[in-house]
């Protein structure tokens, strides 16, 4: 079957986070979203109809997660990732934010160091901190266009650290690091004996035919120190279903994760495990072609920006559908950056809130129909040529 990523789908008054921001003023509703990291593709199908049996069903008391849905996550990672996992290593979450908060939780106290990569995903720090434990940033340097692992920086920060959380492919650099990256990584763990959560809700999004790694698939030692946190809703346009599957080899482990995920009653609705049995089950015909659409979206992101707005560099993605952005060739201050996109008539994600310090930092998503990606584009070429009010 051939999946169509070109359709437009109206997302507007569905409650949609991305399209249906609440609380702003009436100019912005005119405002083009490529923030929030959704896609606005329909999803697979068989997705569709799980969903509507269950809701046919008309009863939506207390449930278990289906039978069949950790051998699902199982089948899904070694078919697509090379990574073999034992069905009851599997357990469920509400969204891989909830798992951060739980792995926080579990594995340290309150005061301990936590080991992240700079620039990354909000939640990294924020939960860490909203815990009241503190944040150790080992940041990624920009090196000739691209975000490279400062080995040596994260070897002197990993000593006393308590948790590295990870994430790869990474948000929002779009690096996919490589196997021999991982493998120094791990080792580095390994020495500090250090746990690590291994953030890879991006994983199945990887371009010009590199393949995600798994970081526990790396040796069954690195699999015993790892929590791996996967989750459909990127890939299947399942996000707003709040469910993640998380992935822990070792009991000793397993335990206290389960633990403290019961103590807090994170787990997740019917509907999500519902949709994540039936995507991991009958989706790889349409993971191939959305990572397809996806890296065509890239191509075509690149080439208008190198074309038509000189003032912005973007970063090439290796996976996701983010598209980091350079902007320091606008000449506009940090606090300048957020209103030159809202006059452009757009929305991104200000690099700031990524732990990015020079202020010069946007985040695109372009996990959208090419129409609408270039819609965005032209009104950007647009504003980038005009001079500054
Ligand atoms: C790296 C990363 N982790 C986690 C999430 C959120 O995952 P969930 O919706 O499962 O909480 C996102 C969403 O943007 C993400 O980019």
């Amino acid at each position: 079957m051939t999946y169509d990523f070109d359709k437009l789908i109206d997302r507007r008054g569905r409650n949609s986070a991305k399209w249906d921001r609440r609380f702003i003023g009436e100019g912005e509703k005119s405002l083009l979203p490529f923030w929030v990291a959704d896609t606005d593709f329909e999803t697979l199908p068989q997705v569709k109809q799980a969903l509507g049996s269950c809701v046919e069903h008309g009863i939506f008391g207390y449930t278990l997660p289906p039978e069949g849905c950790p051998a699902a996550v199982a089948r899904w990672q070694q078919v697509r990732h090379g990574f073999h996992v034992e069905p009851d290593w599997v357990s469920f979450l509400a969204g891989i934010d909830c798992a951060i908060a739980t792995a926080v939780q579990a594995f340290t106290q309150p005061g301990d160091r936590i080991l992240i990569n700079t620039p990354i995903y909000t939640p990294f720090f924020e939960m860490v901190e909203n815990c009241g434990r503190r944040v150790t940033e080992s940041p990624m340097p920009l090196v000739n266009g691209r975000y490279e692992f400062d080995f040596e920086d994260f070897a002197q920060k990993a000593k006393g650290a308590k948790l590295f959380l990870f994430c790869n492919p990474q948000n929002p650099t779009a690096r996919c690091l490589t196997r021999k990256e991982l493998e120094r990584i791990g080792e580095i763990c390994l020495e500090n004996d250090l746990l690590i959560l291994s953030d890879e809700i991006h994983a199945d999004i990887v371009f010009d035919g590199r393949r995600h790694i798994p970081l526990a698939s790396l040796s069954p030692e690195l699999a015993r120190h790892t929590i791996t946190c996967t989750s459909p809703s990127k890939t299947f346009s399942v996000a707003g279903l709040v469910a993640s599957a998380i992935i822990i080899p070792d009991p000793d482990v397993r335990r206290p994760f389960i633990e403290v995920r019961e103590r807090n009653s994170i787990n997740t609705g019917i509907l999500g495990l519902v949709a994540m049995e039936a995507a991991y089950l009958n989706g790889d015909a349409y993971a191939d072609q959305v990572r397809d659409y996806l890296q065509a979206n890239r191509d075509f992101a690149l080439d208008y920006f190198r074309k038509n707005i000189p003032g912005i560099t973007p970063i090439v993605p290796e996976a996701t559908f983010l598209l980091w952005l350079d902007c320091s060739g606008l000449g506009l201050k940090r606090e300048e950056l957020e209103s030159f996109f809202t006059s452009a008539g757009l929305r991104l994600s200000g690099g700031t809130a990524y732990r990015e310090p020079t202020g010069q930092f946007a985040r695109l998503n372009f996990g959208c129909p090419r129409s609408t990606l270039k819609a965005g584009l032209e009104r950007l070429a647009a504003a980038a040529g005009a001079p500054m009010a």
